[in-house]
């Protein structure tokens, strides 16, 4: 997720505050995903690379959590992955999940080719068809998620952009790594010092972390953690804050 406006003039709130079934899936996936910018291409190979040496067994299920109008992440779990579960609160998301899964649209192709760079990647034939026969989208809540559960799992730009609340940034980080199996590997991406976002007309809540608030979240629930400030693709955009990428494993 790349909007960031620093200059709202909003008030902060918390996630029950906000009208996600008004997200505005299209403006948002316009705006963010008809091309791969060179944040996402930086965060795509990082986490491609962790997954294909993550020694993940044959059959897992996977989970993308709050997947908005973002492929992405489940295209980055789909060669592990025997079942994927697309966890997502808002309706109009939900909708368009069920749209894309179908039959994905070609700038999907664009970032498949970023990851077919990886052998494992490369030896899928056909990911519009594979993702369409083994995704199942949910419309349901970050807090919500049942524990140990699945066996990798994604949560992109989320825990960040649901609320203003600091403690509902935790809460939903910790709920996601706790819904996985122990030490099944995970990646999860933050806006930097984010204030919060537009997409189209409305405005949703940010929580302006850093990568050392990422790092002291995972702490506790997470091994092996890697943190990694993510490049500013374009300085130009008005208060664009950069983004974080994080990978690790459930801890046991
Ligand atoms: C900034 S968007 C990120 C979307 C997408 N993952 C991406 O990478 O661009 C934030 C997402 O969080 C979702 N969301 C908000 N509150 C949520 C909740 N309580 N549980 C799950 N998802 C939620 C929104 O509907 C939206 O899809």
């Amino acid at each position: 997720m790349h909007v960031n406006d620093g200059d709202s003039g909003q008030p902060p709130g918390s996630n029950d505050q906000f009208d996600w079934d008004q997200f505005d899936s299209e403006a948002y996936f316009s705006h963010n995903y008809l091309d791969v910018r060179d944040d996402d291409r930086q965060i795509m190979v990082i986490v491609r690379d962790f997954f294909a040496s993550a020694g993940v067994a044959p059959g897992a299920r996977a989970v993308d959590v709050g997947a908005g109008a973002n492929l992405y992440p489940s295209l980055a779990m789909l060669p592990f992955c025997a079942h994927l579960d697309l966890w997502e609160y808002s309706a109009a998301n939900v909708a368009w999940l069920r749209g894309q899964v179908a039959g994905f649209t070609d700038n999907w192709l664009r970032f498949w080719e970023v990851y077919r760079g990886q052998p494992a990647y490369a030896s899928v034939a056909d990911p519009r068809a594979e993702l369409a026969s083994r995704t199942e989208v949910h419309q349901a809540s970050v807090f919500d998620l049942p524990p140990r559960h699945w066996d990798l799992g994604t949560m992109f730009f989320v825990a960040c952009s649901l609320s203003a609340d600091l403690t509902e940034f935790r809460r939903a980080v910790h709920r996601f790594v706790a819904a996985l199996r122990p030490q099944a590997p995970f990646a999860t991406a933050f806006m930097a010092k984010s204030q919060g976002y537009h997409v189209g007309e409305r405005w949703f809540p940010a929580v302006a972390i850093d990568a050392d608030e990422v790092r002291d979240t995972l702490a506790p629930v997470a091994t092996d953690v890697t943190v990694t400030p993510i490049d500013i693709g374009d300085p130009l955009r008005e208060g664009y804050g950069g983004m974080i990428v994080a990978t690790g494993r459930s801890r046991g």
